[in-house]
């Protein structure tokens, strides 16, 4: 969800509320920084308004393919045509086939879909709502048969339930849920995990798969590392404060080098309500985060997200959820040690001397980039050897320099600033309020940083800065060079001597978004970029394994971009760098999630995420978009079904790979 989400009754993501950093790190740059004179400014803002004043879209649309064939661009595809309506488009000559829907079985036993008659113990057994990442965990190596891993972030009621909606003057209202609804959203939150398999060149769902699992806004979790344990986490359900129920908001994530599944938990402010007892000592903690939000009615029926009865439940979300797949009875552990904040994803790298590190960001505007590396080092002939090495190892903030470099700041207790002075009594203290540590390490305030990629080809870091119109002039810096940023930008990382485990290194900036044909936009794509091949607000992304790019996006409206989301390729080499080309894009209201490629590069998994949220901007509908009246009703177009968040399987016709 982001911010031109106009409906006051939809959850909210963090884009909704007001910035939660109110520290005065001061920014770095002047308002053009030595940097971006130096480098940016000629290649990028100057560049193309020059070229945008004297190159008309119409010449930029005639010119289009040719040019991208002569740029040497590393993706061989034709282009979707950019637009808005109800379906979803993929490129000339590839299937895109919708492979599990909201509601789908993913049990051999679980009752068919019926969304006049849901119930919780359905739900349970069925595909959850809002699919946002999606991870393929190979069986025997295979390329055609694994185990797909897909979070479900969030829920739409208003899309989800008949009747909940009323219409006033055209504004909707929701009546409250009932304890059955609210209880259906606790069980269409989370994960799943499911056997797939491809037969004759399409993906099937395995539904009797032994390791076919749903993780809920219920299921039992461990908390493990430096946090778990400490009386902040302790709860009248829990003396120990380590054993949680659940976890929500599970937005982008990762599949770790031994083959786990790890969710990042986001937006976990939203589902706490009440008020905390007067003085509480955990008020600044929340505060940063923005909790209680209460945009979800689960505290009407459950005491734990009631801060006034249960006041430390907070303190035990906010985390990275490690998943074992291949035990569908396995416990997931909350790894504490990876920080406590609104977690985008979780990509990980094996790093040349055998750590692993995780790249992280903190998805609010004015929030951070993060990164852990491991104590210990990946052992790839023992899996089990692997299972806890998400509990030691340093958790660091990026501090992104002026003159290009970048710095990792170790959030370790009694070093620098993190001390009992300051209120930070163990490491646990900086776990838990992981935000107020790298607030006072002066980390850099980032644009709302989403999913962030290691590229193991190239040896880049990519670096999704989705948007954040509250930079006012005046607090830009050299990486986040532009105020009002309503369209996001993409930073790269250059780890020093190949070291993803680096203390240091260098940065700059790939592309800075928005329409390129609009020189106060200051779009950086290349000139070989076409009408279609320009977005706004990148989210999500993937590399292939050739090490390609491809970005997908939340955010692009009809009145926005003039577009729906949707998946792009965006060349990162030579001549052709920064030149984007459009691939696959959803219908209206959706955002683009995932994406996902198998290790063959064959097929490439996309989740549409919130489809039919949305249109009353799009001249095709023209109206608040609600369970009765739906700007769309894909995937399936019948009368009888909701709009269905749903996980989409791309193939080229007659197979090969993806791009090539
Ligand atoms: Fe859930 Fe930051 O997108
Ligand atoms: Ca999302
Ligand atoms: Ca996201
Ligand atoms: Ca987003």
């Amino acid at each position: 969800m982001n911010d031109q989400t106009i409906f006051k009754t939809s959850q909210l993501e963090a884009a909704d509320a007001a910035p939660r950093n109110h520290t005065a790190n001061p920014t770095m740059g002047e308002l053009i920084s030595a940097r971006f004179s130096r480098r940016g400014f000629l290649q990028g803002s100057l560049a193309v308004s020059a070229i945008a004043a004297t190159v008309s879209p119409l010449a930029l649309l005639t010119a289009q393919d040719a040019r991208a064939e002569e740029s040497g661009s590393a993706f061989s595809f034709t282009e979707v045509e950019a637009g808005i309506d109800e379906a979803h488009h993929v490129a000339e000559g590839y299937d895109a086939d919708i492979l599990l829907r909201w509601g789908d079985a993913i049990f051999a036993d679980a009752p068919e879909f019926d969304p006049t008659a849901q119930t919780a113990a359905a739900q349970a057994r069925q595909f959850g709502y809002n699919n946002d990442y999606v991870g393929y965990i190979p069986l025997e190596g295979s390329s055609e048969h694994g185990l797909l891993v897909v979070n479900h972030e969030y829920t739409n009621p208003h899309l989800m339930f008949p009747g909940l909606v009323t219409l006033v003057e055209g504004e909707m209202t929701l009546n409250p849920l009932t304890k059955e609804q609210v209880d259906v959203e606790l069980m269409a939150h989370g994960g799943t995990i499911v056997e797939i398999r491809k037969v004759d060149g399409k993906w099937q769902v395995v539904k009797d798969g032994q390791y076919n699992r749903r993780i809920t806004a219920e299921t039992e979790m461990q908390l493990t590392g430096p946090a778990a344990g400490h009386d902040r986490l302790k709860t009248n359900a829990d003396a120990t404060g380590t054993k949680v129920f659940g976890t929500v908001n599970n937005c982008a994530g990762g599949v770790t080098p031994w083959g786990t599944y790890v969710m990042a938990e986001e937006n976990i402010h939203g589902y706490f309500a009440g008020e905390l007892p007067a003085d509480h000592p955990e008020a600044a903690n929340y505060d940063r985060l923005g909790i209680p939000e209460g945009s979800y009615e689960w505290a009407n029926f459950y005491d734990r997200f009631d801060v006034s009865k249960e006041p430390n439940e907070p303190n035990r979300f906010g985390y990275i959820v490690e998943v074992d797949v291949m035990d569908p009875n396995s416990v997931p552990k909350k790894r504490t040690a990876l920080g406590r904040f609104k977690h985008e994803g979780a990509e990980s790298i094996v790093n040349k001397d055998g750590r692993v590190v995780f790249y992280l960001g903190d998805d609010e505007r004015f929030d951070y980039v993060y990164k852990f590396v491991t104590a210990g080092k990946f052992n790839p002939d023992d899996r089990a050897a692997n299972m806890d090495l998400l509990d030691q190892g340093t958790l660091h903030v990026a501090k992104f320099a002026d003159d290009g470099t970048i710095q990792w700041l170790p959030l370790v207790h009694g070093e620098g600033t993190l001390t009992a002075e300051n209120g930070f009594a163990s490491q646990a203290d900086v776990i838990i309020e992981t935000r107020r540590a790298a607030d006072l390490l002066g980390a850099t305030k980032m644009d709302r940083p989403e999913d962030i990629q290691p590229n193991g080809v190239n040896g880049k870091v990519y670096v999704m800065l989705t948007n954040n119109t509250r930079r006012e002039p005046g607090q830009e810096d050299a990486a986040n060079p532009r105020a009002e940023n309503a369209f996001g930008h993409i930073i790269e990382i250059t780890e020093a001597d190949g070291d993803f485990a680096a203390a240091d290194g260098t940065w700059e900036i790939l592309l800075k978004c928005g329409d390129p044909s609009i020189a106060d936009v200051g779009a950086t794509f290349s000139t070989d970029t076409t009408v279609n091949g320009w977005f706004g607000m990148p989210d999500n992304c993937a590399v292939d394994s050739l090490g390609r790019l491809w970005v997908s996006t939340d955010g692009n409206s009809p009145s926005g971009t003039g577009r729906t989301d949707g998946l792009w390729a965006v060349d990162t080499e030579g001549p052709a760098r920064a030149t984007s080309k459009l691939f696959f894009r959803v219908p209206v209201g959706a955002e683009m999630c995932g994406p996902l490629f198998t290790p063959d590069d064959e097929t490439a998994f996309v989740a549409v995420q919130h489809p039919g949220d949305g249109g009353d901007d799009w001249e095709g509908f023209g109206r608040v978009s609600y369970y009765e009246d739906l700007s769309t009703r894909w995937p399936d177009f019948d009368d009888a079904m909701p709009v269905r968040p749903s996980v989409v399987a791309i193939t080229k016709q007659g197979g090969g790979k993806i791009a090539v």
